[in-house]
């Protein structure tokens, strides 16, 4: 699914960032609209669906599994679902290319379908492990045969019935959470996920709409349990998907940094498990505001006002963590930029994401200039208090999208422009984002 050629790019010091853009279709929400609507019996609609490379790879995998799936529009899909338990064989191995949510989700389909399907990957998930998914998902009957440290290419020999579990998380992960319960879709009985800390809770708000029997329960100390009742009938839905916060937050900190800057970021999915990056931006003295505050397709959503701040450095406390996992890059980069210092803990998961994202993040503000300190689970960086940063330097992405537009972002206030080795991964989550880029220094 990867783009093979190369795509170099240079970021150079901005002008005011002026004018309103609207974002791509949220990740999370795409994959998972996809996927329940290739489960439900009939036709289901999305509109917004972000077609990235990521979303697209589980698209092909669902058709590669009996689903009807076609493009009517930018954005706007109809889905033709199979109906749970009936998942065919797919023919080829599955390609997920750089998606990780795709690769983990699907496993979690088939597991506890009578199908087998391989899994493969590029060179970043191939390097990912899968074993936080193989552990459970074996013990609902599934077979699974990964490459040495659990990595891809794997095969997953499914059972149906498969065995219904209690599984408590052993780190936080939406996706692990997600693959449990989308294997208790077609599992009789009660499959139930424990959750000491909260995450992004997509996948239970989407298997409700699709008329899924999930409850959620809550305990005293905020563990939650989940628990879902198989096999399952989905009903076809028609869904609205909101714009990507994890996608925003490049350009909330784009405005936030460069001098003179106010714009706005139409329709931005605001998820409280997922808006952890706007709270501690507001507390770092960033001038955020909510416009319009509404919900769209059961999420809420709004559109955000940014105006250039002085940021100032913070110590961010690790509850907030999988509220803003994927925005710790971007995050970085506003910390190099705020005054005194910002330091982070508790970002273990950041090192399995399609990079390690700590020493990624680490070698690069160093080659930009940056002061920064890498300690085992964060990073520590002292801020310029609003001076550019040297920049001048190759920032190898990794074929980490997330890498790529935080080093990109950073060249808009460096003092020589910054280097992105290639660009071409960001087409997994974001493919139009130069071209908003562009448009707002425009
Ligand atoms: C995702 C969950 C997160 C996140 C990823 C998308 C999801 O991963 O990093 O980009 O859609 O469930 P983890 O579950 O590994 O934290």
């Amino acid at each position: 699914m990867t783009d093979q050629t190369a795509r170099p790019r240079r970021f150079s010091a901005s002008a005011p960032l002026k004018g309103r853009i609207a974002i791509p279709g949220d990740k999370s929400i795409s994959h998972r609209s996809l996927m329940l609507s290739a489960l439900a019996v009939g036709t289901s609609r999305v509109t917004g669906l972000l077609e990235g490379h990521d979303v697209l790879a589980t698209a092909a995998a669902m058709r590669a599994m009996g689903a009807g799936i076609a493009r009517r529009g930018d954005g706007e899909w109809v889905i033709d679902g199979v109906g749970v338990g009936a998942l065919l064989q797919p023919r080829e191995a599955l390609d997920m290319g750089n998606s990780g949510t795709s690769t983990r989700l699907l496993m979690g389909l088939v597991a506890s379908h009578s199908i087998t399907a391989t899994f493969v990957g590029d060179a970043s998930l191939s390097g990912r492990p899968m074993g936080r998914v193989i552990d459970p998902l074996s013990q609902m009957g599934a077979d699974i045969s990964a490459s040495p440290g659990g990595r891809l290419p794997l095969m997953v020999r499914g059972l149906a019935p498969a065995i219904p579990l209690a599984y408590r998380l052993p780190m936080a992960s939406a996706q692990v959470k997600s693959a449990i319960l989308l294997a208790g879709l077609n599992t009789p009985g009660i499959t139930e996920v424990i959750e000491p800390v909260p995450t992004r809770d997509h996948s239970e708000r989407m298997l409700r709409g699709f008329g899924a029997d999930l409850s959620v329960e809550t305990e005293p100390d905020g563990t939650r349990h989940i628990r879902i009742r198989g096999e399952a009938e989905l009903k076809p839905q028609t869904i609205v998907v909101p714009g990507d916060p994890s996608s925003a937050a490049f350009f909330i900190v784009a405005a936030l940094i460069v001098p003179g800057s106010d714009i706005t970021i139409a329709n931005v999915g605001l998820n409280p498990t997922r808006a952890g990056l706007i709270e501690v931006l507001q507390q770092m003295g960033g001038d955020i505001e909510l416009v319009d505050a509404r919900e769209v397709g059961g999420e809420p959503v709004a559109d955000l006002r940014v105006r250039h701040s002085a940021l100032k450095g913070i110590e961010i406390d690790p509850a907030v963590v999988p509220s803003m996992v994927d925005e710790f890059p971007i995050l970085f980069i506003a910390a190099a930029l705020a005054e005194g210092r910002t330091v982070t803990t508790g970002l273990d998961e950041l090192r399995v994401k399609e990079s390690d994202r700590l020493a990624v993040m680490a070698t690069g503000l160093q080659a930009i200039g940056a002061r920064v300190e890498e300690s085992e689970d964060g990073l520590i960086i002292d801020g310029t208090g609003g001076d550019p940063v040297p920049g001048g330097a190759t920032i190898a992405g990794h074929l980490d999208h997330r890498i790529c537009m935080s080093f990109a972002v950073a060249g808009l206030v460096s003092k020589a422009p910054v280097e992105i080795d290639d660009m071409a991964p960001v087409a997994t989550s974001f493919p139009n984002f130069e071209a908003l880029l562009e448009g707002l220094r425009a």
